[in-house]
């Protein structure tokens, strides 16, 4: 049993930790720790809260796990309501608890209320053997007879052991920038991540980390990743005497909910740990979003190698174009042809055509038949690019529906990438939605669809609600409904999901989705931060990456480089194949056979980031799964003065084996333990150079 309860104690125990809670002489639920380990479990107790001054209140003060705005609270709460009686104020206290048993995963239910008001807030906890991870989630339920306007249901509070201030990471991302890195340290008031935009967005992304002195390898890190493709809130805060906490669920921004007598809400799950150092942090959750956070029909299959052909015809598709692209990927070993942006309606550019979804018969004549016979004849699957949740004004769509948009009457739409949003909140826009994927998915051989979304929300009325500001969150669930509709009625289909690049790349997104485009930035030496910023939470498999032609003049890369940065994701081709000459073809013919042979080390290996350019000019990251280790080695550019000699030392293998490897030409064996702490000098001829090196345990 992983949960335990005792005297209103709740102790929580996965692989290596303990979190623990428990109810007040208030009848709080107070947090008591997280962290490693406690044996000796009948330590732990509540404290009676106590008032500091009358500036100062015990209950602002208090480590809660679930803070309602209520009393004397002033800092970042989870919830907040308005009760029919135009009461403000939510005042929570322990109830009831229930420990259950599901498919092998042990849950945890904290019943809260507001007994006058009969309104409960029920905490879940999901643990599994095995892993640190704990999956937790919140449900609010109107037992009442009238409605409740619920304000801000957080999933979860989640409060940190060490006064000392934390170190917060997340990313300041842009378009074709995705996932960069920053860190804050937290010292005090509150620091928040967050968007408006109706996606996660490409800046920051729906997660906490807060380390103390942590590295890859060690240091306290906790974290916490929100299943959430819609306007989210993270709110990291420290008071004034040191406590720090975070707060993290849907945005309260324009944001309200009516809860109507008998209904629940239900908040999207954070997954959340503690471990020692950041690299044990990506693992976990690789490991945990492959087991039990990706759609069950492909997270455990390799994803296949994919041909896009955006960057090779921009909009302009056309049947046997497109057939002579296929060709050449067939014979490079593709494995899924898929045809972007341009196949329907009048769309020759982004001006015209969403909304529009059938095929445009001056580029294909015949309709995609032939096309997509000749596809699959070769060997191949084929993929669609759809924008399901856009339209173009000029469009038959919009010409016949322009009410279908979020809108008000007297406000000008803007026009971002010349589209509008289609209102997912009304039925008939969400069957419309569905069916134009659904008609396609049934008239042809389509195993796959890459789904887009390239704006942000505006002028968001949704007169058909109640409430119009429950739009943002129906919009998110409206996307999730569609796409997992689809995935059931055509249980081989695999979607991609796509924002303008990474802007909806998030665990949400990959509960429902196989993956994401992490970036319309296909320059491979940007792509190594970003490919390095998602590592951090998301998982690996999840990534598409392309190798195209995009090369700049001022930092030109070689095939080799753009391949060992592209194989380091779920592997694809998107440059213009017509263009290249035998070599370069051969090139991406061996490329390809040469990642089908790593690929599920690097799709569901242990990922070991063991240098990176900011500190070492180099990256330097290893994949180990099963007998096999893979190390991809890029340089950063480098001065012609600089050390040629990078000395690496492996991670994650084990010391008795002995792996056979090439090194410099010649084949080595040597022992885990000597790869491990001994290392090996690499000469990297200075800039933008690359190497993989694949590892074989022969015993
Ligand atoms: C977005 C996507 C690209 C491509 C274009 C098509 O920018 O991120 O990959 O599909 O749309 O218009």
């Amino acid at each position: 049993m992983l949960i335990s309860e005792r005297d209103g104690i709740f102790i929580l125990e996965t692989e290596n930790t303990h979190y623990v809670m428990g109810v007040n002489c208030e009848g709080e639920l107070n947090h008591l720790h997280w962290g490693k380990k406690c044996p000796v479990e009948d330590y732990f107790c509540t404290y009676k809260p106590w008032e500091r001054s009358s500036n100062h209140s015990a209950r602002d003060f208090g480590k809660t796990e679930y803070l309602s705005y209520g009393g004397a609270v002033y800092r970042p709460v989870a919830l907040t309501c308005t009760y029919a009686d135009r009461c403000r104020e939510t005042m929570l206290t322990y109830k009831d608890f229930n420990i259950s048993e599901q498919d092998g995963a042990f849950l945890l239910e904290i019943i809260l209320e507001d007994k006058p008001y009969r309104l409960e807030a029920s905490l879940f906890y999901r643990l599994r053997e095995g892993t640190d991870i704990i999956e937790r989630w919140s449900v609010i339920r109107n037992c009442s007879d009238s409605t409740v306007v619920l304000g801000k249901i957080a999933s979860g509070e989640f409060n940190f052991p060490s006064k000392r201030p934390y170190t917060s990471t997340n990313f300041n991302g842009t378009w074709l920038a995705e996932f960069r890195k920053e860190e804050t340290v937290v010292k005090n008031g509150s620091l928040v991540y967050e968007s408006r935009k109706g996606g996660s967005d490409h800046t920051v992304s729906p997660f906490f980390v807060l380390s103390q002195n942590a590295d890859e390898r060690q240091g306290d890190v906790f974290f916490g990743a929100l299943a959430w493709s819609g306007n989210f809130k993270v709110e990291v805060s420290r008071d004034c005497v040191g406590v720090t906490r975070a707060v993290i669920g849907i945005n309260d921004f324009d944001f309200s909910y009516n809860l109507h007598p008998t209904e629940e809400f239900v908040t999207p799950s954070v997954y959340c740990g503690y471990v020692q150092g950041y690299g044990k942090m990506s693992n976990l959750m690789n490991d945990y979003a492959v087991e039990y956070i990706l759609p069950r029909s492909f997270a455990k299959e390799p994803l296949p190698v994919l041909y896009n052909s955006w960057e090779a015809t921009w909009f302009n598709v056309n049947s046997l174009g497109q057939q002579k692209l296929a060709e050449i990927a067939a014979e490079l070993g593709v494995e899924l042809f898929v045809m972007d942006d341009g196949w329907f309606g009048k769309r020759k550019d982004d001006h015209a055509g969403l909304g529009d979804w059938y095929v445009n018969r001056l580029k294909f004549p015949r309709g995609l038949k032939p096309l997509i016979d000749k596809v699959t004849k070769l060997g191949m699957k084929f993929g669609l690019w759809f924008e399901p949740e856009m339209v173009n004004p000029d469009s038959d769509l919009y010409r016949s529906h322009p009410e279908w948009t979020y809108h008000y009457d007297t406000r000008t739409p803007t026009r971002m990438r010349d589209q509008l949003v289609l209102n997912l909140t009304r039925e008939d826009v969400q069957e419309f939605v569905f069916s134009c994927m659904d008609d396609m998915l049934n008239e042809y051989d389509i195993s796959y669809i890459k789904w887009d979304m390239n704006r942000s929300y505006s002028e968001t009325g949704a007169e058909n609600l109640e409430n119009p500001q429950e739009l943002w969150y129906r919009h998110t669930k409206a996307v999730y409904e569609i796409a997992d509709r689809l995935k059931e009625k055509h249980p081989g289909l695999q979607i991609e999901c796509c924002a303008s690049g990474g802007g909806r790349a998030d665990l949400g997104a990959l509960s429902h989705f196989d993956m994401v485009w992490t970036s319309d930035d296909t320059d491979p030496i940007d792509r190594l931060q970003i490919q390095d910023g998602f590592s951090l939470i998301y998982p690996t498999k999840s990534m598409r990456a392309w190798v195209t032609d995009t090369n700049r003049g001022s930092r030109p890369n070689d095939w080799d480089f753009r391949f060992n940065v592209t194989m380091q994701g779920s592997l694809s081709i998107g440059g213009n194949l017509l263009k290249y000459d035998k070599r370069e073809l051969k090139i991406h013919k061996d490329y390809i056979a040469l990642y089908k042979r790593i690929r599920n080390t690097v799709q569901f290996g242990a990922l070991h980031r063991l240098a990176n350019f900011a500190k070492d000019s180099i990256y330097a990251n290893e994949y180990v799964y099963g007998n096999q280790c893979v190390l991809f080695l890029c340089t950063d550019v480098t001065s012609f003065f600089n050390d040629k000699f990078y000395h690496i030392k492996l991670a994650g293998l084990e010391e008795d084996a002995v792996y056979k490897f090439e090194h410099e030409g010649k084949e080595l064996t040597l022992s885990g333990a000597y790869l491990m702490n001994v290392g090996l000098d690499y000469e990297m001829g200075g800039t933008l150079e690359s190497k993989i090196v694949i590892f074989e345990k022969v015993q």
